[in-house]
C-alpha cells in the first residue's frame, strides 16, 4: 500500500486494523519504531504518511469511504478441527468480510491480497451477499464485486518486487472491477505484465508459484547433502545447472532450509486440496517438499551435536542471524528456531546475534512452551547480544544461520582469537570464503562441501 500510494498519489489510502498498538506504531514520529523492517520501507513512509497513505483503527468510517477494499490479512495453517496442520485457517478473512458487509455503502470491490486457497473468493462472495444490509447500511444500496490479486513480493526486497514486478495476477469476472484495479497497477507497471485470470487461476497460481520455488530449494538442499561426503562443491554445481537457461540461475543456493510464513504453509494447502480432490500422488510428491525442508534443519542440528562426540551440554554455541533470511526482521518458521530450540534440547548454552530481530521476538518463540520449561524438556539458556565480541568470546562454536552481509564481512582472525580452543565454524549459508580464515586456528564445515578444514 506504501509503494502505491507512492506512485498514485491522487489516490487516498487507508490502512485500518483492529490492533491498535500496531496501528500507533505505524503512526511513531519515531520511524525506527516501524513494526517491519524492509529496506526503503521507511523512507516511504516518510514521503506519503498523512498525504495520501493513514493508518486507522476507525474501520467503521474507512469502509463505507471506499471503493476498493484490499482483503490483506493473515491466513495460517489451522491448529486444530477438520484440516488441522494442512488448511488454511480462513477466520480472519471471513471476520473481514463481514465487517465490510457492515460497513459498505454502494458498490465496493474487494481484493483478496491475502494468500488463500482456491475459492476463498467464493466464501467471500456467499458471506457479502448473504450479510449485506445490517442495521448500519440498511437505507444504502450495496454491492460488491470480488477480485484475487495475489502478493508475490518476497521479504527483504518488497519495494524493488512491487516497484518492478515480474506479473501482476488479477483473477475475476467482472471487467469493470478489473478494469479499475487495472488502472491503478498501470500506472507504473506495463501493461504486457498485468495478467487478467479467472479467480480460481489466480489463487491457484500464487499456491503454486510458492510451491515450485520452495521445491527448488529442497532439491538444492537435497544436492547439499549428496555433495558433502562425495567431494562435490554444491556452489560448483549450481553454478553450471544455473548456466542451463532452463534451470536458471536464481534460487539455487543451498542452506539451512527454507523459512518464512508462506512457503510451508501454502504446500501444505495444496497437499490439502490435493487430497481433498482424492489426489494422493499428487499430495504426497509436495508433501516430500516439506519433508526433505525438516530433514535439512534436522541434518544440521544433528551434524553440530555430532561434531563435539554427541554432547554439547554447557556448550558455548554462538548463532549469527536468526531471521529466516536476510534484511527483514521476521522469524516466522525461521530454520535458526527449530536449530536453536534442538540445540537448546542437547543442553547447549547458546549466544544469539542478529542485526534486527529483537530479543523479544526470540523469547516469544523460543520460551513459547511454559510447559515444555517447567517439564525441563527445553532450558533457557541462551543469551541476545547485537554485540559480535560478547557472542564470539569463549564460545566453542559459531554457526551462520542467516546470509546477513555483515557476516561476510567478519574479520575471523581477530573474533576466532576470542573464542576458545578447538574452535568451529559451521557456515550453513556458504558464506565464509576458504581463504577468509587464513591464520586462523578454526575448524570449519560448509554447507554442500563438508568439513574443509578439520584440524
Ligand atoms: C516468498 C516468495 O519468494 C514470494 O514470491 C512470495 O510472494 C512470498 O513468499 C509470499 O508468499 O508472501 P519470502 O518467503 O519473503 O517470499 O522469501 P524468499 O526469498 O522466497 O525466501 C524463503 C526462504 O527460502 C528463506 O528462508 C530463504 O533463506 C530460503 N532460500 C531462498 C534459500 O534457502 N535458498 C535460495 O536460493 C532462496
Amino acid at each position: 500500500m506504501a509503494v502505491i500510494a507512492d506512485k498514485c498519489p491522487e489516490i487516498e489510502i487507508t490502512l485500518v486494523d483492529l490492533n491498535e498498538e500496531r496501528i500507533n506504531a505505524w503512526n511513531n514520529n519515531d520511524l525506527s519504531k516501524l513494526p517491519v523492517y524492509e529496506p526503503g520501507l521507511k523512507d516511504l513512509i516518510k514521503k506519503n504518511r498523512n498525504k495520501n497513505l493513514f493508518f486507522t483503527t476507525n474501520i467503521e468510517k474507512s469502509i463505507p469511504d471506499s471503493d476498493i477494499i484490499f482483503i490483506s490479512v493473515n491466513t495460517p495453517t489451522k491448529e486444530k478441527g477438520l484440516g488441522a496442520g494442512y488448511a488454511s485457517d480462513l477466520k480472519w478473512v471471513e471476520s473481514s468480510a463481514r465487517t465490510v458487509a457492515k460497513y459498505a455503502r454502494g458498490h465496493t470491490i474487494i481484493v483478496e491480497k491475502s494468500t488463500v486457497p482456491v475459492r476463498t473468493a467464493e466464501l467471500i462472495k456467499k458471506i457479502l451477499n448473504s450479510s449485506h444490509s445490517s442495521d448500519l447500511n440498511k437505507n444504502f444500496k450495496t454491492s460488491f464485486s470480488v477480485l484475487s490479486s495475489p502478493e508475490f513480493l518476497a521479504e527483504g526486497t518488497a519495494i524493488k518486487d512491487l516497484e518492478n514486478p515480474d506479473r501482476v495476477l488479477i483473477g475475476g469476472e467482472d471487467n469493470d472491477a478489473i478494469k479499475k484495479l487495472s488502472l491503478i497497477y498501470q500506472r507504473w507497471i506495463p501493461i504486457n505484465k498485468i495478467f487478467i485470470t479467472n479467480v480460481w487461476s489466480s489463487e491457484l497460481s500464487k499456491l503454486t508459484a510458492n510451491a515450485f520455488l520452495a521445491q527448488r530449494i529442497s532439491s538444492i538442499n537435497a544436492i547439499s547433502a549428496l555433495c558433502e561426503p562425495t567431494g562435490a562443491d554444491i556452489r560448483e554445481v549450481a553454478k553450471a545447472i544455473g548456466a542451463d537457461t532452463r534451470i536458471g540461475k536464481k534460487f539455487l543456493e543451498a542452506g539451512p532450509g527454507f523459512g518464512g510464513s508462506c512457503f510451508q504453509k501454502d504446500i501444505l494447502n495444496i497437499i490439502y486440496l490435493s487430497r481433498h480432490y482424492g489426489l494422493e500422488e499428487v499430495a504426497n510428491y509436495w508433501e516430500q517438499v516439506i519433508l526433505l525442508n525438516q530433514w535439512q534443519k534436522k541434518r544440521i542440528s544433528n551434524l553440530i551435536v555430532e561434531t563435539f562426540f554427541g554432547t554439547i551440554t554447557s556448550k558455548k554455541i554462538a548463532i549469527l542471524g536468526f531471521s529466516f533470511k536476510s534484511n527483514t526482521n521476521d522469524i516466522r518458521e525461521s530454520p535458526a528456531v527449530y536449530i536453536a530450540k534442538e540445540l537448546l534440547e542437547n543442553d547447549a548454552n547458546l549466544f544469539i546475534h542478529d542485526p534486527k530481530v529483537s530479543e523479544r521476538q526470540i523469547s516469544a518463540l523460543l520460551d513459547e512452551s511454559e510447559s515444555n520449561l517447567k517439564q525441563n524438556f527445553i532450558n533457557h539458556n541462551w543469551n541476545f547480544s547485537r554485540n559480535l565480541e560478547d557472542v564470539f568470546t569463549n564460545a566453542d562454536a559459531v554457526i551462520i544461520l542467516t546470509e546477513w552481509e555483515e557476516y561476510s564481512n567478519i574479520d575471523w582472525k581477530r573474533f576466532s582469537a576470542l573464542m576458545k580452543k578447538p574452535s568451529w565454524l559451521f557456515d550453513t549459508r556458504g558464506l565464509v570464503k576458504d581463504s577468509d580464515l587464513n591464520g586462523t586456528e578454526l575448524n570449519f564445515w560448509k554447507i554442500g562441501k563438508g568439513f574443509v578444514f578439520r584440524n
